[in-house]
């Protein structure tokens, strides 16, 4: 089998890589021609654990190439993926389709026999139509399959996530298209993973009620978090206790400073829109992410409080600024809005990140950026742990406390026990956990 897969973002690349481990030909294309000529020289353009070593033994096995040429990388493949950006259209919250209209018209000028061309980019209800008329419009001449296939795989655990699926969904509307999809996810068969064939509707419907679902639980723990902290009971029981019926499931009941990251933010507001335009609102996700923007707003104003209502002049130590451990990614991260509020207060931010730093100094102005966690401690009035690399888990706080002015924690991720931590000698502070 041969695929070209169109886009060479997280999603492109990480699928890319992943199909020519289950033994297929895989042509990656970007428009990108610094971004192709890197990834010629094996250089991974995004942190993902595992990558670069996926990619250097398929490139070496000849299953695994980049290409800028999107003509004749589509030309001989069975299938065409297309793994281009969505972003949200600025104004209106909806997803911007334009990358993947473009990529449709692009394909089908390079197709040559029957094609199965699929969207694997998060996309709304009715593109895969729209992509198919596109495709017949421009070759009447050709006959092709149109394909939804989205991705449910996580940054920082993409690779295990791909190989390994919880289940694979796939939506189309010919048979001869899903004989297609069933041969390039043979292995997946092998292992017994559940595959959901369904229309091409309900295939891109799933994709956003999944992640709108997530983001929904973390947001409800959330609100719990906050109660709890009123009432004095602990968030992390109540997310065991209620986690263990089956019914609800222990995941995604983490609590935290608020959802971020390249997907659920997009998706939630996309997901709202198409719903009003059907007329068919989505009122608990309208109100998911009204609670998510304001929790992520209101976080520095946690940071203040801990500082004694004051942080004007005092320098506050910043542990991580990415939307999760794991990824360089930056992309709606809380951090972007709690150092902000906190350098308006007057705040001086010290932040150490252990991937994130070239992204975010790009996003973060005013930031003194450190080389590890303890030089970002020098002199500093609190520490506000903002996410949970694994490295900060294990931090030596007899040394921590040395180094700071004066020993105040506030633990967005609660990684510490606040037990521990009054022990430690610290003023310490968490999301939904008596302290
Ligand atoms: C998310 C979904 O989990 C994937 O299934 C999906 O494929 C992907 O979006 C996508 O649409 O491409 P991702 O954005 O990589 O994956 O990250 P998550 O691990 O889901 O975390 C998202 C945000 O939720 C992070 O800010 C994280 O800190 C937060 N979170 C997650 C919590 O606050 N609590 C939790 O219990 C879990």
């Amino acid at each position: 089998m041969r695929i070209a897969m169109i886009g060479t973002g997280y999603v492109g690349l990480v699928s890319g890589a992943c199909f020519s481990e289950f033994g297929v030909n895989v042509v990656c294309v970007d428009k990108d021609a610094s971004k192709i000529d890197r990834l010629n020289r094996g250089e991974i353009p995004i942190y993902e654990p595992g990558l670069e070593d996926l990619v250097a033994k398929n490139v070496k096995a000849g299953r695994l190439s980049f290409s800028l040429d999107l003509a004749a990388s589509v030309a001989d493949a069975d299938a065409v993926f297309i793994a281009v950006g969505t972003p949200s259209r600025r104004g209106d919250g909806h997803a911007d389709l334009s990358y993947v209209y473009a990529a449709a018209e692009e394909i089908a000028r390079g197709m040559n026999d029957y094609t199965v061309v699929v969207t694997k980019s998060t996309v709304p209800v009715g593109t895969g139509r729209e992509v198919a008329r596109i495709i017949r419009k421009t070759r009447p001449d050709v006959d092709f399959g149109v394909a939804s296939n989205p991705e449910f795989l996580r940054e920082g655990s993409a690779i295990g996530d791909f190989l390994r699926p919880d289940r694979v969904v796939i939506g189309t509307d010919s048979d001869r298209a899903r004989a297609v999809m069933r041969a390039l996810y043979r292995p997946l068969y092998l292992i017994e993973t559940p595959i959901v064939m369904t229309s091409l509707e309900t295939a891109e419907l799933i994709k956003y009620a999944a992640n709108t679902f997530l983001a929904t639980k973390i947001t409800f723990i959330n609100e719990i978090a906050d109660l709890c902290e009123k009432v004095g009971a602990d968030v992390h029981d109540v997310a065991k206790g209620i986690g263990l019926d089956g019914r609800i499931g222990k995941k995604f009941l983490h609590p935290g400073p608020g959802y971020g990251g390249s997907c659920f933010p997009k998706d939630t507001l996309a997901l709202v829109r198409t719903a009003q335009d059907y007329g068919s609102p989505l009122r608990i996700v309208e109100t998911v992410v009204d609670i998510n923007t304001k929790r992520k707003r209101s976080m520095a104003d946690r940071i203040i409080e801990a500082c004694g209502g004051d942080v004007d002049g005092k320098s506050i130590a910043v542990l991580g600024v990415t939307f999760k451990p794991n990824t360089d990614d930056m992309r709606d991260s809380p951090s972007l809005d709690i150092i902000p509020a906190l350098q308006e207060k007057g705040a001086i931010i010290r932040a150490f990140d252990p991937a994130g730093r070239h992204e975010a100094e790009k996003l973060l102005p005013g930031v003194v950026w450190c080389g590890d966690a303890y030089e970002t401690l020098e002199g500093a009035s609190a520490i506000a742990l903002l996410t949970e690399w694994n490295e900060f888990r294990v931090l030596d706080l007899k040394r921590v406390r040395e180094l700071m002015k004066t020993p105040v924690m506030v633990d967005l991720r609660n990684v510490y026990n606040p037990d521990d931590m009054e022990m430690a000698g610290f003023a310490y502070t968490c999301v939904g956990r008596p302290s």
